[in-house]
């Protein structure tokens, strides 16, 4: 099973969840790079209103890709705007699983998730199952086992 696992950090916590998990899925990593950087108050405000800012080129074309993996911080209980422009721009993906992990300091997981979830489906992806990391359990390490058992069910699908 030929799984893709793509990531937007900023600080590095959902990077090092990415990583992990691409590892123990032997999945490829295609990470999400910003254009440019932009104030604190206007990654909020971007990521809460949905809005989408440019990324450098990417993979988006999922042909010979059988399982896709979104991974992203949660910003403003939503996603950052480059997260939005990357699933604006999925192709080929009409009937592929997705399967979406969420990293944060503590709240909006589901808000966030949600709007993975709304974009892909609109593309005729369909939504399998998501997990939650938080930005403590990244710096300790304790975050593994939800990424053991997130991909284990990932494997399983
Ligand atoms: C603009 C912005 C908004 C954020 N909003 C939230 C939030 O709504 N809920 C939350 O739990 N954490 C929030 N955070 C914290 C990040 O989700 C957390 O620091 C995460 O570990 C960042 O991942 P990264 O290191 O991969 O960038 C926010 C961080 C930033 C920069």
């Amino acid at each position: 099973m030929a799984i893709r696992v793509v990531y937007f950090s900023w600080k590095g916590h959902t990077e090092k969840v990415a990583i992990a998990l691409a590892k123990l899925l032997d999945a490829e990593l295609i990470q999400i790079e910003p254009v440019r950087d932009c104030g604190m108050a206007g990654k909020a405000m971007k990521a809460l209103f949905r809005m989408k800012s440019p990324i450098k080129p990417i993979k988006t074309d999922l042909t010979g890709v059988d399982t896709l993996v979104i991974a992203s911080p949660v910003w403003a209980g939503r996603v950052p705007a480059y997260v939005n422009k990357y699933l604006d721009s999925v192709t080929g993906g009409s009937g592929k699983p997705f399967h979406v992990i969420v990293e944060m300091g503590g709240r909006g997981d589901q808000s966030a998730i949600a709007v993975v979830r709304k974009a892909l489906e609109h593309k005729g992806m369909k939504f399998v199952s998501s997990a939650s990391t938080i930005e403590k359990d990244v710096d300790s390490g304790s975050f593994m086992g939800t990424i053991e058992k997130f991909a284990a069910g990932i494997r399983k699908q």
